[in-house]
């Protein structure tokens, strides 16, 4: 029993004195942190504020070197061979450059810490060129290397090695770890700005050197990433210094230690990962660095910036690019910016096209700010001639406001393009009424007529009423819009004005609408009043009998609604010429009224026509007709039209689509 108590006690002394011994300050020791630590310390390295030990902070070419400030016994008497022993430490890279961080860190265990000798860059502060490989060193180092040295055969530029004596690794390995679960390897950067831990373990019966290394959340690997087998014995001297050392070259990094411990003859003690402190963000010299690098690439972004912002003007420049000249000042009030058509028709989108005539498309469009409906009406326009003039015509046009007359509201010119802008009328024009186009109901004859003395009124007021005579130039069905309330409105005045010029200024051009346009015209090649009442005359007889001005008699020949109307006439049946969808349901004197007074307005002598002022006086029944009798219109307008030059046959094939028709004059005759 006593016994038995004091083999206990025995046993309890012995762990205390185990305890003492392994709690023996050079044989067993850790740190979380290096505040108050009184490592020596020489070159580039020392302990931040924060307790980090720093290898080297960034300088280039300089190297750094930390020890345990007492040497170590290795060597185990009594046969002297190289003690078990266990090394753990924390480390982090901090480069400013992602890929080049130079040059590296490694633990070591040397003789001396005089190593003053020593070279920094690839010779990590641990030997020189005169010494590297020199069995004499007796320096064992696990390094981790950020630079491939080829003289070195270094594997790559972020390698863990074990190095003896010699730069040049006994083992070298990819940094990085085998994972536990599934054995695959797990690359490592070095230079990753993350602490990453390493340990390193001897086994003095085995001879065997593991080194291991693992992300700093993460536990030892079982597998190391480093083992082989070399006697220390021959290498390590007794006593001998541990620490690190670090070195830079013209590439540079800051080299950090976090924590370390070690262990002679058992475990390096744990390192109380949470206890250690946070890497410095990059500093000074990385700031510069970083300006370095970030300044370039700001300046590309802005020079970026700026060419994507000079091309967006350009190319809202070209886009809404505009014609503007000194003469058009005056008429700034006039002016739309092409911008604000633009947007108003929502570039000029197909879905807002209104039609399309012999000049141009038109297009529905809203004016941004006023909400205002508009038609605008592009023509396409490559000559300067006759510009001025007619841009002057169209503002005083543009000045004038008539209840029969569809508001011009001004215009935008650009490179071969002008803009009409109009009000809108959301009626559309007539012809669609006559001709039952787009589902548009037909009109009665009260509306007819009511149209018809809208016209007259409304080419009065350009003829004779407003301060300088208008001619129009393009009386049809199709430039007379309707109305909210089915009255009728003149658009598109004074168009024609602008091709009356061709590019050779001996000829002039016809312009107008074939079936509308006045024998004279051929000839003279000049628009008058009467050229106007003559389309006015066509227009009459095709608002009343509901056909087009040139008729499709057969298959293959034509015929003029003057010419079918006055037939009708000769043989008394004026009534018959009256458009059948009417069913009847008309006013047989007013009807014979338009009829008469459209064959004497479209009369080929100019002075039979009457005047817009008569005109406006028999629609109103204020002065009588003149009694004509149809022989005195004994003409026949198309063999007319045909000896002045035009030909209905050729023109109506081509301009059936269109309705639109320029001639060359034929002054010269045929
Ligand atoms: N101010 C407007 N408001 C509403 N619709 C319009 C307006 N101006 C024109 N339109 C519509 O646009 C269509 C095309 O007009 P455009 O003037 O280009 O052709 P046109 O009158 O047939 O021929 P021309 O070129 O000889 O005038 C017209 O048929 C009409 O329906
Ligand atoms: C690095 O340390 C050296 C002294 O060793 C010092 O002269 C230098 O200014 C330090 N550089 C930075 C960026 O801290
Ligand atoms: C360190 O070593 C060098 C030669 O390598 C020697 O000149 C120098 O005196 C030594 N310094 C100390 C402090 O021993
Ligand atoms: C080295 O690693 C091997 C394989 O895991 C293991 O068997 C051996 O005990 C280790 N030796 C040391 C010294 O850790
Ligand atoms: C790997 O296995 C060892 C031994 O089983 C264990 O101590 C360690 O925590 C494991 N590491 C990881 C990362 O799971
Ligand atoms: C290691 O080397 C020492 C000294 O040369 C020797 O005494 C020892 O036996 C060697 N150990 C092994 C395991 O070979
Ligand atoms: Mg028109």
């Amino acid at each position: 029993m006593p016994s038995k108590k004091i083999m206990f006690f025995k046993l309890i002394i012995s762990l205390s004195l185990a305890a003492r011994s392994t709690g023996n300050e050079d044989d067993q020791f850790v740190y979380s942190g290096f505040t108050g630590s009184n490592l020596a310390l020489d070159g580039n390295a020392r302990i931040t504020p924060s307790g980090l030990l720093e290898l080297t902070n960034g300088t280039a070419r300089v190297k750094g070197h930390a020890f345990h400030p007492n040497p170590m016994r290795f060597h185990k008497s009594p046969d002297g061979t190289v003690q078990s022993f266990s090394v753990s430490f924390v480390f982090a890279i901090l480069s400013t450059d992602p890929d080049l961080s130079g040059h590296g860190l490694a633990f070591f265990i040397a003789p001396t810490r005089n190593f003053s000798a020593a070279f920094p860059t690839q010779y990590l502060g641990l030997f020189s060129d005169q010494n590297n490989g020199d069995p004499n060193n007796h320096i064992f180092a696990v390094e981790l290397d950020t630079i491939q040295n080829y003289d070195l055969e270094d594997i790559n530029s972020n390698h863990i090695g074990i190095n003896i004596n010699n730069l040049h690794s006994v083992q070298s390995h990819d940094a990085g770890y085998y994972s536990n679960q599934s054995g695959i390897f797990e690359r490592l950067a070095l230079n990753s700005h993350e602490a990453m831990q390493v340990w390193v373990n001897y086994d003095r019966e085995a001879i065997q050197i593991n080194v291991t290394m693992a992300p700093i959340n993460l536990a030892k690997s079982e597998r190391p990433l480093l083992s082989t087998t070399f006697n220390l014995s021959t290498v390590i001297t007794s006593p001998a210094y541990i620490g690190f050392s670090s070195s830079t070259g013209t590439v540079s990094a800051q080299h950090y230690v976090l924590g370390w411990s070690f262990g002679m003859d058992s475990l390096a003690p744990p390192i109380d990962i949470s206890k250690l402190s946070e890497l410095p963000r990059l500093g000074q010299k990385a700031q510069s660095m970083r300006l370095h690098i970030l300044l370039p690439i700001g300046i590309v972004v802005f020079l970026f910036a700026v060419t994507a912002t000079i091309f967006l003007l350009i190319r809202r420049n070209l886009r809404y690019a505009e014609l503007c000249e000194d003469w058009e000042v005056e008429y700034g009030p006039h002016r739309f910016s092409y911008k604000d058509l633009f947007d108003a028709t929502e570039g000029f989108k197909d879905k807002n096209l209104l039609g399309g005539g012999g000049f141009g498309k038109v297009y529905k469009g809203v004016l941004p700010i006023s909400r205002f409906n508009i038609a605008v009406k592009k023509v396409s326009h490559d000559s300067k001639q006759g510009m001025k003039e007619f841009i002057a015509e169209i503002v005083s046009i543009g000045r004038l406001q008539h209840r029969n007359l569809v508001q011009l509201l001004g215009y935008c010119r650009r490179k071969g393009e002008l803009l009409l802008v109009y009000d809108y009328m959301p009626n559309g024009s007539l012809d669609k009424y006559l001709y039952g186009k787009d589902g548009k109901p037909t009109l009665d004859w009260s509306q007819r007529f009511q149209i018809i003395k809208c016209v007259s009124n409304g080419l009065l007021y350009l003829h004779e009423e407003c301060e300088k005579t208008i001619i129009h130039r393009d009386i049809k069905a199709s430039n007379v819009l309707i109305d909210t309330e089915i009255s009728g409105r003149i658009g598109d005045f004074g168009l024609a004005r602008l091709y009356e010029h061709g590019s050779d200024p001996e000829t002039t051009h016809v312009v107008g609408t074939i079936g509308y346009l006045a024998p004279e015209l051929a000839r003279t090649g000049k628009a008058t009043p009467f050229t106007d009442v003559f389309s006015f005359g066509v227009f009459i007889l095709e608002v009343t009998c509901g056909q087009k001005p040139i008729m499709k008699d057969t298959e293959e020949s034509h015929l003029m609604l003057v010419d079918w109307v006055l037939e009708h006439w000769r043989k008394g049946s004026l009534n018959d010429a009256v458009d059948i969808k009417l069913q009847g349901k008309y006013d047989v004197g007013e009807a014979c009224l338009a009829l008469k007074l459209g064959l004497l307005c479209s009369h080929p002598f100019t002075n039979i026509r009457p005047t817009m002022r008569q005109v406006m006086q028999y629609l109103n029944k204020e002065m009588p007709l003149p009694e004509l009798m149809p022989t005195h219109l004994s003409f026949c307008m198309l063999a007319l039209m045909q000896s002045e030059g035009f030909n209905p046959y050729i023109i109506s094939h081509s301009s059936s689509a269109t309705s639109f028709g320029t001639m060359s004059s034929l002054s010269g005759g045929r």
